[in-house]
């Protein structure tokens, strides 16, 4: 715990992190990860393998751009950066590690942004100076940028999460609820209206288990559903006794090499 404390004194993260908890998140990852390394393993590399199965396809090598890079435990960076002419790694929060790795290869660059884009306008909500965004407006994450590979990497799933506590208890439940899911909606259909090649990895459901009996199943994607993936598998994300000595938490996890493929065309920018 102080261990942990001293790194967020020690990493503390712009506005966006903060406005997002992302900062304090990141230390919480890094301590897990630290205590469940060898559970963590097989995930790890299942993402990796994935990322980089995908970013072979890509027609071109000139850029590739990953969100949700946060410590890059689950991105082949260095790899990527010996095939493409640049790598851009965008999140909320680059810590520490993420920060390391980019200061030794001269064509990554990491870029701190909103991969929902709507903090401001649901601060500005909660304050009362503007309605919510209804519907929820597909991001513009680095509309500038065209790559030739975009992979979205564990993050849907924790996109919605933030805005759990940011969202005023004055809003009604089911509109709460729809908000979250267009959080989720918006950013697959960013996602696949992106140019080149576009890869996802994302947890879709949350368990509780004892063994090979699932105990209890949360949906992670706030009811969206997606098309039948390349590659799944399973996240051992705390094994007992990390979150109790009862039961061991685990993710579903799904992976598409060509997303666009199969999410439907929600109408190209
Ligand atoms: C489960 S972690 C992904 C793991 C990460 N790839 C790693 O290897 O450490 C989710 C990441 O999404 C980022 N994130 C969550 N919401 C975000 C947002 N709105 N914009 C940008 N990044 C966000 C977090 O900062 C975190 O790094």
């Amino acid at each position: 715990m102080l261990r942990e404390l001293f790194t967020l004194w020690r990493d503390r993260g712009s506005r966006l992190a903060r406005s997002l908890g992302q900062d304090r998140e990141a230390v919480s990852i890094d301590a897990r990860y630290r205590r469940c390394r060898a559970a963590w393993q097989p995930h790890l590399e299942a993402t990796r393998d994935l990322i980089l199965d995908a970013a072979r396809a890509a027609a071109g090598r000139e850029l590739a751009m990953v969100l949700g890079s946060g410590a890059c435990l689950d991105v082949p960076v260095a790899e990527l950066a010996g095939q493409f002419r640049q790598v851009v790694l965008v999140d909320a929060h680059h810590p520490r590690p993420a920060r390391t790795l980019a200061a030794a290869l001269p064509n990554v660059r990491l870029v701190a942004a909103d991969a929902s884009g709507l903090v401001q306008a649901t601060l500005d909500a909660a304050r009362g100076r503007a309605p919510l965004p209804d519907p929820v407006p597909r991001p513009e994450v680095l509309p500038g940028l065209r790559p030739d590979f975009t992979a979205s990497v564990n993050l849907a799933s924790q996109l919605a999460i933030p805005f759990y506590k940011l969202l005023p208890r004055r809003v009604p439940e089911s509109r709460r609820q729809a908000f979250y899911r267009g959080i989720v909606q918006a950013h697959f259909d960013w996602l696949a209206t992106r140019p080149g090649k576009t890869c996802l990895v994302c947890d879709t459901a949350w368990e509780r288990a004892d063994g090979e009996t699932v105990l209890d199943c949360r949906d992670a994607l706030e009811g969206v559903v997606l098309p039948p993936p390349d590659r799944t598998w399973i996240w051992r994300i705390a094994p007992r006794p990390e979150e109790s000595p009862a039961y061991d938490r685990q993710n579903r996890v799904v992976g598409y090499l060509d997303f666009a493929a199969v999410w439907p065309a929600p109408g190209l920018e």
